[in-house]
């Protein structure tokens, strides 16, 4: 069997990206708005994550067999009282911000692997939530979520509550996606959460067309100026591999995670999340 090959997240193919790369903060900020419903899907992330939070944080009784080790078990447990968050790609830190803002608990490691990302990142992150709740590690997060007792940045990452990523993960072969899906569910503690939010694809090639077409005329009329424009349109048209929505949800459910719904969709711009089934007392 071919284990999981990091080379083949072309780290040199990524860095031509001119949009993430090129674009100042401001101009990245204004121009990511050509992904579609890209606000909705923020107040989606938003309410979604805080649900999670109230519920993981509120002290909570159990009575009951457990399912992990079939034995009866009663008990109650105290509230959690911090969320160690992962973010995968946490560009500029705009996600990660507004659930900084929403979930006092939080407390955020942001990867990303861009020079300027990260610079962008930890000037809006840690300037204004501080150092105690955010940490930016440079580098792939493709490499850093594969198990590995060696390497610290997984041992660093291991035991999580939350890992999401946002418009981020589109950029490689379905295989590596179904690869970070099932090391993203390694990673959390039992009664964590994914949320995965990106760019996808419905099944029928037909309608794949069809929301191709609205999301590309989404672009244009957005892009702040042509040069923009042409870029985004070379990055989607070239760069970007979109996979359908139907196999992430596979690969959600193959990877292990229960409660599996996808959240949001408006043309190509999709959510699903999925929990990592907590025993019962666990968390
Ligand atoms: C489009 S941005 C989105 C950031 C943020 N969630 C937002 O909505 O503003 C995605 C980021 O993921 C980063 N990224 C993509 N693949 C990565 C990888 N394998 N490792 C680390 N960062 C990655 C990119 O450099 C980019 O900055």
């Amino acid at each position: 069997m071919v284990g999981k090959q990091i080379k083949t997240f072309d780290l040199s193919r990524f860095q031509q990206m001119a949009c993430y790369n090129k674009l100042t903060k401001s101009a990245y900020d204004e121009n990511i708005r050509v992904v579609p419903a890209y606000e909705m899907l923020h107040k989606c992330l938003v309410d979604e994550m805080t649900a999670y939070a109230k519920k993981a944080t509120t002290r909570y009784e159990f009575k009951g067999i457990d399912p992990k080790t079939g034995r009866y078990c009663e008990g109650s447990r105290g509230a959690a009282s911090t969320l160690g968050t992962v973010e995968l790609g946490v560009g500029t830190g705009h996600s990660s911000d507004l659930l900084l803002d929403a979930i006092p608990q939080m407390k955020l490691t942001g990867i990303e692997v861009l020079d300027n990302m990260v610079e962008a990142s930890k000037e809006r992150l840690i300037e204004k939530h501080g150092e105690k709740r955010v940490s930016i590690l440079q580098g792939d997060y493709f490499a850093m979520l594969e198990r590995s007792a060696l390497r610290r940045e997984w041992k660093t990452l291991c035991g999580s509550s939350i890992v999401f990523s946002v418009i981020s993960v589109h950029h490689v072969a379905d295989e590596m996606k179904r690869w970070l899906i099932r090391d993203a569910y390694n990673i959390l503690q039992n009664g964590g959460i994914f949320v995965l939010a990106d760019l996808m694809l419905p099944s029928d090639p037909k309608k794949q067309k069809e929301v191709m077409e609205a999301a590309e005329a989404n672009l244009i009329k957005n892009a702040t100026t042509p040069e923009i424009r042409d870029e985004w349109l070379r990055h989607w048209r070239e760069l970007n591999i979109l996979g359908t929505v139907e196999n992430h949800l596979k690969w959600f459910v193959e990877a292990g995670f229960s409660n599996v719904r996808h959240v949001f969709s408006e043309l190509t711009t999709n959510m699903i999340v999925g929990v990592k089934e907590p025993c019962l007392g666990e968390y």
